[in-house]
């Protein structure tokens, strides 16, 4: 096997595994430049499907023109050999093209607050471009499952209501977050940063450790923990806050008193890396 480029060689690979067995079909969707975090998520669809199909694709239509898209950090090779050391069947990296009719006029939006806050505030056409790909790659490999990690928890939150209000017969499977052994959240783009950066980007996991600690030790003010983390990554001269909320776990709904499982998820930009992490909150 090697890296299937065509839509139709995916569908002609899929339908020969299948072979009318109806197997289960584990799908992890990633834009590349893969590390523990994905792997992870691979490692756990080897576990619990037949077949495993990992795609690679940057996806041209969530970036805005001033962000990252040309400079995103890209080895399809290198993917391939880890997709599949750690489990995978099919590797799908299709280019642009194979994805995107030229002028395409069809998308997948879902309106109001979900995609609005969070992320969507700063990235107002972000969801519009996560949730018309992953629609696309969902209709290209029809999984039985398909593994989304915690990292991105809003994204998570609004492929689940996508999937649910489309009809899609497809298992979100939410993964736990994957940390370094110091704490910084896995990310593609760790690599933009430089030492200095590195060692202050440490702020986030750290503030969002002690935050849970507070809450564990009984503060329940939602305006007061926000307060904290904001104080505490304020220390750090080259961190630059987009948001930092603690929204009701469920459905991302603002909340005052920390009453039910809650997320607090945070955006910071490091010099000009914008990084994001969350941790739960949880609560019986
Ligand atoms: P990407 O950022 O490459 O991430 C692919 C998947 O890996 C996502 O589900 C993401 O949440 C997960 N992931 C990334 N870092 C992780 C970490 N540290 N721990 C656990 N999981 C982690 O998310 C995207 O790509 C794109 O938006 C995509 C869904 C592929 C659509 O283009």
């Amino acid at each position: 096997m090697c890296i299937i480029k065509t839509i139709k060689e995916v569908r002609k690979e899929i339908r020969k595994a299948d072979d009318g067995k109806e197997i289960s079909i584990g799908f992890v969707p990633t834009m590349g430049y893969l590390h523990e975090g994905h792997l992870s998520l691979i490692k756990r669809a080897r576990k619990e499907n037949d077949l495993v199909v990992v795609s690679v694709f940057v996806n041209p239509t969530q970036f805005a023109p001033h962000e990252d898209f040309d400079s995103y950090p890209r080895d399809v090779e290198r993917d391939y050999n880890l997709a599949i050391e750690s489990g995978a069947d099919i590797v799908f990296a299709p280019e642009k093209d194979e994805i995107y009719e030229k002028n395409s006029l069809t998308f997948v939006n879902i309106e109001g607050e979900i995609t609005k806050k969070l992320c969507g505030k700063s990235r107002p056409t972000f969801f519009k471009g996560v949730t018309t790909v992953v629609a696309k790659l969902f209709n290209i490999i029809q999984p039985t499952n398909a593994y989304f990690g915690q990292k991105d928890a809003q994204q998570v939150a609004i492929i689940k209501k996508m999937v649910k209000e489309l009809n899609y017969d497809i298992n979100i499977i939410p993964c736990s977050l994957v940390r370094e052994h110091d704490g910084l959240a896995l990310s593609s783009r760790n690599v933009y940063l430089n030492n200095e950066e590195r060692k202050q980007a440490l702020i986030l996991s750290k503030s969002l450790f002690t935050a849970k600690e507070m809450f564990l030790n009984g503060e329940k003010n939602v305006q007061k923990l926000k307060q904290f983390i904001i104080n505490n990554i304020k220390t750090q001269n080259l961190a630059d806050i987009d948001y930092v909320e603690i929204v009701d776990a469920k459905n991302l709904e603002d909340i005052e008193t920390i009453d039910r499982t809650a997320l607090v998820a945070l955006a910071v930009k490091i010099g000009k890396t914008r990084l994001i992490d969350n941790i739960y909150l949880e609560v019986e």
